[in-house]
C-alpha cells in the first residue's frame, strides 16, 4: 500500500493505510502531571505543529526593546518607513518559527519613542494592548482617544479604525495580543490603511471625536448600559464596545474581592466582558485578571483551550506539566491546551496575572473541556 502510494500520489490521491492516526493522542484519560497532548506519528499528524509551554523572561527580552528603539531614534528616515512597528514578536518553540504563541494567538512587545505614531488602519484580526509603562502612549479607536497607563487593557476589535502613538516625553511599552494566526489559517486576514476621512498631519492619525473616558462613561457603571447608542463598533460583530479597561479599576476590583474564597483553580479571577452582552470581549478570545494572594496555591487544572499569561504585579511560580516557571512582573508565559497548570504565590505580597485564552472559540466549536485535580490526585471534569 505504501509503495503504491508513491505512484498514486501523482494523481493527488492517498491510499488509506495505517498511517491514518489523528495528530493528537487522547489526553483526557492520561492523568499524570507530565501527561499532555502529544503529536502522534502518521500521515495526518506529519505536518502538524504543537505549541509547547514557554516562558519569556522580561529581563532577557527587554534589552532588545531598547536596542530597536535606539536604532529607530538614530535613523534618518521615519521608523514607520522601514519597519511598520518597533516591536518583537514571541515565537513558541513548538511552532517552527511561526510568529505565534499558540495555534490561535500572536503576541508582540512594542515600544513607542516620544513622537512615534502608527498611522490609522483597520483589520480583521481582533487585537489588544496590555500596557506595561506607568503612563504615556495612546490608542485612538473609532474616534475615542484612550490614554494608557500601566495595567490598562485597550481593545481594537475586528473592523475598528485605530491608530497609536506616544506624545509624552518617555518611551512607552505595551504587549499586543491578536487572534491573527487563527484568522490567517482561515484565510480571512486583511488590512486597510485608506481611512475614508481626512487624517491629521503627516502622522495620518484619525480625528479624535470622543475624549479619553468615553467608553467608561457609556459602560463603566456595572449593570447599566445606555439605550441610546448602538453597541456595535466598526464592521465586526460580537466585539466589545468598551475599548478601555483601566488597570487601576481592575486592581481595585480584585482587591475588593480578596476576602472571598475565590476559585480553587483560578484564585480571585475576574473576566473582562463585553458590557452589552456579558460575553467575551472578542468572539475568539477571553481576557482575565487573577489575584494570587500571599501564600496562595491553586489546584491543577487543564483545558482544551490555551492561555497566555502576563505577570502584572509581584512574583510567583506556575507549574506546567511538571515544569516549573518562576515568573516576575512583565514576564510572559504560555500554557498550551491539554497541559496541567497551577499557580503558586509564596511571597508576602500580592501577585497579579492577566490572561488571554482562546476558550470562547473552542466553546463555539463545541470542543471545550476542562479537568481539575483534587487533593487526592483524583481527576474531576469541570466542563465537558
Ligand atoms: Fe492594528
Amino acid at each position: 500500500m505504501e509503495r503504491l502510494n508513491a505512484e498514486a500520489g501523482k494523481l493527488h490521491i492517498w491510499l488509506r493505510t495505517q498511517a491514518n492516526a489523528p495528530a493528537q493522542r487522547p489526553w483526557f484519560r492520561k492523568t499524570g502531571l507530565e501527561a499532555s497532548g502529544r503529536i502522534a506519528r502518521g500521515r495526518v499528524g506529519a505536518a502538524q505543529l504543537k505549541p509547547i509551554a514557554h516562558h519569556w523572561r522580561w529581563k532577557e527580552i527587554a534589552p532588545y526593546l531598547d536596542r530597536i528603539a535606539e536604532i529607530a531614534r538614530g535613523a534618518d528616515v521615519s521608523p514607520i518607513e522601514f519597519a511598520e512597528r518597533q516591536q518583537f514578536l514571541l515565537t513558541n518553540p513548538g511552532l517552527g518559527g511561526r510568529l505565534q504563541v499558540t495555534s490561535t494567538m500572536r503576541c508582540a512587545v512594542s515600544i513607542y519613542n516620544p513622537g512615534d505614531v502608527a498611522p490609522v488602519h483597520i483589520h480583521t484580526p481582533n487585537a489588544s494592548r496590555t500596557i506595561l509603562s506607568d503612563k504615556g502612549g495612546y490608542t485612538t479607536i473609532e474616534g475615542e482617544r484612550c490614554e494608557a497607563a500601566r495595567g490598562d487593557l485597550i481593545l481594537t476589535p475586528n473592523g475598528t479604525w485605530h491608530d497609536h502613538g506616544n506624545d509624552g516625553s518617555e518611551p512607552v511599552v505595551w504587549i499586543d495580543v491578536l487572534d491573527f494566526p487563527l484568522m490567517e489559517f482561515l484565510d480571512c486576514v486583511w488590512l486597510d490603511e485608506a481611512f475614508p476621512e481626512e487624517t491629521q498631519g503627516n502622522s495620518r492619525a484619525q480625528p479624535v471625536t470622543q475624549a479619553s473616558g468615553y467608553s467608561y462613561k457609556l459602560y463603566g457603571q456595572g449593570g447599566l448600559v445606555p439605550r441610546f447608542v448602538t453597541h456595535r463598533r466598526g464592521f465586526g460583530y460580537d466585539t466589545t464596545p468598551m475599548f478601555h479597561y483601566r488597570g487601576a479599576d481592575v486592581r481595585q476590583a480584585l482587591d475588593g474581592l480578596r476576602r472571598e474564597q475565590g476559585d480553587p483553580y483560578e484564585a480571585i479571577a475576574l473576566r473582562f466582558v463585553n458590557p452589552a452582552t456579558g460575553t467575551s470581549l472578542f468572539p475568539t478570545l477571553d481576557y482575565g485578571a487573577m489575584l494570587l494572594r500571599p501564600g496562595e496555591t491553586t489546584r491543577f487544572k487543564r483545558e482544551t483551550a490555551s492561555t497566555l499569561y502576563v505577570a502584572i504585579e509581584g512574583q510567583g511560580v506556575t507549574e506546567i506539566a511538571g515544569e516549573r516557571l518562576d515568573w516576575r512582573a512583565n514576564d510572559i508565559f504560555v500554557v498550551p491546551n491539554f497541559t496541567w497548570r497551577r499557580h503558586i504565590n509564596k511571597d508576602k505580597t500580592d501577585a497579579i496575572l492577566y490572561t488571554v485564552s482562546d476558550a470562547p472559540l473552542i466553546e463555539k466549536i463545541g470542543q471545550y473541556r476542562a479537568q481539575g485535580r483534587l487533593g487526592d490526585d483524583s481527576v474531576v471534569e469541570l466542563a465537558h
